[in-house]
């Protein structure tokens, strides 16, 4: 069990666009049990690398209901290969934004294409929060926040507030 530190906005490594995983070793085995771990401990429903400091191209998700059980999903290099017109909207938040939750309309269902622990390709569909959270998460392998979907405006407004609650956490 490896709980790690979850890094904050704006920390420059939530910023940046990740690299593309090539070996499918031990190493990477390691980092996605620290990334389930971390998950799971901080009641997440998913979790990406840059989070934890690592800019490569994984992220962890389980969007199972309390009644179900765990269903945790390890993705690599994932890619979106068709998403529907129909949007959907869910009240995002973000482990790395405490505090700050935002109604976010993404594409409802999406079809996608990743690769395993093992390098194996995986082809999937998504719909509701199972592909809200994959966007979610892939947006943080591009450096891109679920606040980046905002409206100008609305997104000054909220990284006031931001700005604001880590002053009082300081405090
Ligand atoms: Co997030």
């Amino acid at each position: 069990m490896a709980v790690k530190k979850i890094l904050h906005y704006p920390n420059p490594s939530l910023l940046k666009t990740s690299l593309e995983i090539e070996k499918f070793d031990e190493n990477l085995a390691i980092l996605s049990r620290d990334l389930v771990d971390t998950m799971y401990d901080a009641d997440g429903v998913g979790l990406a690398a840059p989070q934890l400091g690592i800019n490569k191209r994984i992220f962890v998700m389980d969007c199972s209901r309390e009644d179900e059980e765990n269903d945790c999903r390890i993705v690599i290099n994932p890619k979106i290969e068709h998403q529907s017109k129909e949007l959907g909207s869910y009240k995002e938040g973000c482990l790395s934004i405490p505090g700050i939750t935002e109604e976010i309309s993404r594409p409802k269902i999406i079809q996608v294409v990743y690769q395993d622990l093992n390098g194996g390709f995986q082809r999937a569909s998504y719909d509701g929060l199972w592909s809200t959270c994959f966007q979610h998460e892939l947006d943080h392998l591009n450096g891109k926040l679920f606040i980046d979907h905002l409206r100008p405006m609305k997104k000054i407004l909220v990284k006031n507030k931001m700005k604001k609650s880590s002053k009082k956490g300081r405090e």
